[in-house]
């Protein structure tokens, strides 16, 4: 049997889409793994779930075994799911060598409980938040919040997706059995020692740009097939990469409908042709599988981020296949999907100004520049010797000193420091926010915890609809900036504070994060 390119590449998981945007074969699917789909997790009889976070491995690829952490299994961890108006009862265990928290990204909570760098959970010990839901169903997630060593133990694999539900959105008929109709996706990048572990290092190229992976996982898995069901399909997309932007398509060009960002649903579906996530993001999809007909989800080239167009980034990539010929769905697409608040007529007065500070990115943007990062968007694609010094950078980098990792980042010119809370803000106030970038070139996507926001302006302008909903994260681009509309309706003393911070994690844990107290 001869096989085509297309074909090999798929066996080996890096397929390549060419556009333009053609129905896709799903090729060779007996010999493409399955799309995992992570097991529902409730509250028991008691309001408690259990968590324990652990060592494991796993095999990713052939040269070896690669070491693993998650939630309650080797890598990632269970789908939990809370209701509106529920107090559920976590019980966290570290079972791993190493200090760690669990923050649930999201969920409008109190600072005690909110999992940030302060809650630390030691090798052994368990931690027993008790976290009160009441906000409208979303899809949030959880990961761990360790400073400074984010970074490395979601690389490792802890995170997972967490979800709200609510009655109203019970009702509007959206598909809603799990792993069949509604789908979670959780994308992330990653890249591999020869060894089969990990890659992970704190050099110049991660504080500047980030992690850069090689490969996409989803739901842990390589290149995967969806076998859904034939009909209108929910995908739950979380953006769980460090770094990394996604520009999602699907292969045949068929509509995202996006109905949720990611505190909720929007007022109304909004269709796309693309849909741009950034690091910790989360939308939610529709799209319309009732012919049956199979698709993949691509990701297209990031523009205004060279550095994610290295292979395989610089040309459409396939990040699964969807094969809809199950039984017939039921869900359906509303007109209408939830009311929000609309903006007072009088906006507060700005109380709040962050700017996201590269304080190493001369020495970053330098190196990479010297590597050829400029030509890495020529047209046929980069240049096999700028490939190569750029992965050099970020592979063969050295570590950076600690002292230096952690101030090669900050926010109003202030790198993080754990003990020191820089402000304290009202709470239940509604308060308008400016976040803007300090003049590097790259993008932040900028999160707070304890809130869900609403965009008043992006870059001067009013939000696109798909922007317009709840929000967590907003990404601020080369000299742009947002402004929000935020209330923090719980409290958080000085010694539970909330987080504000770049969600590129490699940011965060080279300072460029602060912290508030509410009261
Ligand atoms: Cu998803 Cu402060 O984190
Ligand atoms: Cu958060
Ligand atoms: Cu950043």
């Amino acid at each position: 049997m001869s096989l085509t390119r297309r074909e090999i590449l798929a066996a080996t998981g890096t397929v390549a889409v060419a556009a333009p945007f053609l129905t896709i074969p799903s090729v060779r699917a007996e010999t493409r793994p399955a799309l995992p789909i992570p097991p529902i997790v409730s509250p028991d009889e008691n309001g408690s779930i259990a968590l324990t976070a652990e060592a494991g491995q796993m095999r990713f690829v052939d040269s070896g075994m690669t070491p693993t952490f998650g939630y309650s299994g080797p890598f990632l961890g269970p789908t939990l799911r809370m209701r509106r108006g529920s107090e559920v009862e976590m019980v966290v265990t570290n079972a791993l060598p190493e200090e760690m928290t669990v923050h649930w990204h999201g969920l409008v909570i109190p600072g005690v409980v909110d999992g940030g760098p302060h809650q630390i959970i030691k090798p052994g010990g368990t931690w027993r938040p008790a976290l009160p839901v009441d906000q409208p169903a979303a899809t949030l997630w959880y990961h761990p919040h360790i400073y400074p060593a984010t970074a490395e133990l979601v690389i490792k694999g802890l995170a997972g997706l967490l979800l709200v539900d609510d009655d109203e959105t019970d009702a509007l008929g959206l598909p809603s059995t799990w792993g069949v109709d509604d789908i979670p996706i959780v994308i992330q990048d990653r890249r591999f020692e020869e060894n089969g572990a990990f890659f992970h290092r704190f050099n110049l190229a991660a504080v500047t740009v980030g992690y850069v992976g090689d490969r996409v996982l989803v739901n842990g898995t390589q290149h995967p097939v969806a076998k859904t069901a034939k009909g209108w399909l929910r995908l739950r997309i979380l953006n769980g990469s460090n770094a990394r932007t996604y520009r999602l398509k699907a292969s045949d060009g068929r509509t995202l409908h996006v109905i949720g960002s990611d505190g909720g649903l929007l007022e109304a579906p909004v269709s796309m042709d693309e849909l741009t996530v950034h690091a910790g993001e989360r939308f939610e999809v529709m799209v319309d599988a009732r012919s049956g007909e199979a698709f993949d989800l691509v990701t297209l080239p990031v523009a205004g981020s060279p550095i994610m167009h290295l292979p395989p980034f610089h040309q459409a990539l396939s990040l699964l296949t969807f094969e809809p010929t199950g039984a017939e769905g039921n869900g359906t697409l509303p007109d209408r999907l939830a009311s929000l608040p609309s903006f007072p007529n009088e906006l507060p007065p700005v109380s709040g100004r962050f700017t996201m500070d590269m304080n190493l990115d001369k020495e970053g943007m330098g190196a990479l520049m010297k590597a050829g990062i400029k030509r890495v968007m020529a047209p046929g694609g980069p240049p096999g010797e700028v490939v190569k010094a750029l992965t050099d950078l970020i592979v063969n980098g050295p570590t950076l000193p600690l002292e230096t990792q952690l101030s090669a980042n900050a926010v109003n010119g202030k790198s993080y420091e754990l003990a020191e809370v820089p402000m304290n803000v009202p709470r239940g106030q509604p308060l308008r926010w400016v976040i803007d970038e300090g003049g590097d070139q790259m993008l932040h996507p900028v999160h707070i915890h304890g809130c869900q926001y609403r965009i008043v302006s992006l870059n001067g302008k009013p939000p696109v609809p798909h922007m317009a909903g709840w929000k967590d994260t907003v990404p601020i681009e080369d000299g742009g900036s947002a402004e929000i509309l935020v209330t923090f309706p719980h409290a958080a003393p000085p010694e539970a504070p909330y987080m504000l911070h770049c969600h590129i994690l490699e940011h965060e844990d080279s300072g460029m994060m602060t912290q508030f107290s509410v009261t």
